[in-house]
């Protein structure tokens, strides 16, 4: 029988292979947010479905980088900061990744941005999906974030999800009344979009488990 190898060196039978870890990125880091609100919706729908993957939120306000502080570019290697190699760590252990963000003035957040400047390589191929929203609806902001991606070779599910937030969405504590209500009309979307990146994210489990063991 094939035998898979864990990095210390265990031995471990297909049976017992991990599943496809796909995580949520969080990009607001507001200290009042609707990110993190939309976030659990989301690990929400994706757990209720059994889609069989692990879901790991990464939240940027907590994930904190500093603005990009390593001396070479990133496409070069050669990290020389811990929080530059945990962060690379965090990413080539992914099979996947959802993106979600907000639309500011048309764009989307800086940390975002800087987060996907400290790192190249770790990158290219990881399956992705998009979702932006915002009071106009985020679809300019998916047109720029688009573009940032594929330079860095992130295989995205298109088209992503841009969810249209109406103001009478808002509480007076500025939270989602009701994520899911706002979610809502793009559920369908979302699952089918959903569906096709968890398909990417197994290809990708599969071909990480199928590499020859470095012993
Ligand atoms: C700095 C800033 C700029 C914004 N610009 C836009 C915009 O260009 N388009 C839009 O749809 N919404 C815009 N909004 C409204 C946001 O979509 C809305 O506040 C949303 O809740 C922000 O997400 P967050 O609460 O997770 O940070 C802006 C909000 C902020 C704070």
């Amino acid at each position: 029988m094939v035998e898979w190898a864990h990095g210390n060196g265990e031995r471990m039978t297909p049976e017992a292979a991990r599943a496809p870890r796909v995580a949520l990125v969080v990009s607001s880091t507001r200290p009042v947010r609707v990110g993190g609100q939309l976030g659990v919706h989301l690990t929400q729908i994706i757990e209720g479905d059994h889609l069989g993957v692990e879901v790991v939120t990464i939240d940027l306000r907590e994930l904190a980088l500093p603005f990009l502080d390593e001396p070479r570019m990133a496409s070069l290697g050669g990290y020389v900061h811990e929080h530059t190699r945990r962060w690379a760590a965090t990413i080539t252990d992914l099979d996947a990744m959802i993106v979600l963000t907000p639309q500011y003035n048309w764009g989307y957040p800086a940390p975002l941005k800087n987060a996907i400047d400290y790192l190249f390589a770790e990158w290219r191929g990881l399956p992705g999906l998009l979702v932006t929203y915002g009071t106009h609806g985020g679809t300019k902001c998916y047109d720029q974030i688009t573009q940032v991606l594929d330079r860095v070779g992130v295989d995205l599910v298109k088209p992503g999800i841009c969810v249209y937030i109406p103001k009478d969405a808002y509480g007076p504590d500025d939270h989602l009344l009701s994520p899911a209500a706002v979610l809502a009309p793009d559920e369908a979307d979302l699952r089918d979009r959903l569906a096709a990146l968890v398909t990417k994210a197994r290809g990708r489990a599969a071909g990480r488990e199928t590499t020859p063991a470095q012993v």
